[in-house]
């Protein structure tokens, strides 16, 4: 069985560093790389001794999740690490903010993190983690960070 990391949000910050990070103390066979910006993770090939997987999706979009579920069921992969670190936010008042950024930090900060940590969990074993990265912000009310803080709390 193949033993694989999934990290989103692995094209750039947090995410991407945690795929080069990891390469020199992660045991598994491949990392599986998820954003949208494909030549992004494409680049992170190049830059790491482990095998990439590069997994171009918007994790806003409710098709990406039935596509990771075929890959998952197609692979069959020993899940040894989720890092969900995929995550953006707009701060801006309640009132200006538009309604398509308020809907996409939900979507992608709360639901994202939910439904990959639900599809990846069968495939998990043993000794297995999970890591999601929130914010301080979750904790603290702070001007203008409303639906982001709240989005981040939940996750
Ligand atoms: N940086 C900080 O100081 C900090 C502190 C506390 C918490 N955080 C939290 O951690 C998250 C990551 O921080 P960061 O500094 O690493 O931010 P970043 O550099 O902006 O990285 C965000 C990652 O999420 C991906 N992403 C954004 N929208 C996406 C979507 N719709 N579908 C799939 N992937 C998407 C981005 O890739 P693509 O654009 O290629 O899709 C990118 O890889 C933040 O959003 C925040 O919630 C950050």
């Amino acid at each position: 069985m193949k033993k694989v990391a999934i990290i989103t949000g692995a094209s750039s910050g947090m995410g991407k560093e945690f795929v080069l990070t990891l390469d020199n103390y992660l045991n598994v066979d491949e990392i599986w790389a998820v954003a949208r910006s494909k030549a992004a993770l494409e680049d992170l090939k190049k830059m790491v001794n482990t095998e990439v997987r590069a997994i171009p999706m918007d994790l806003t979009d409710q098709e990406c999740f039935f596509k990771m579920q075929e890959l998952l069921e197609e692979e069959k992969p020993d899940v040894r690490l989720l890092i969900n670190a995929s995550g953006f936010g707009i701060f801006d008042s309640t009132n200006d903010m538009k309604m398509a950024d308020a809907e996409g930090m939900v979507d992608l900060n709360c639901k994202a993190i939910v439904k990959m940590t639900k599809l990846a969990l069968p495939y998990m074993y043993e000794g297995a983690r999970i890591m999601n990265i929130a914010s301080m912000a979750a904790f603290q009310p702070t001007p203008y960070m409303n639906v982001y803080s709240a989005s981040r709390h939940l996750c």
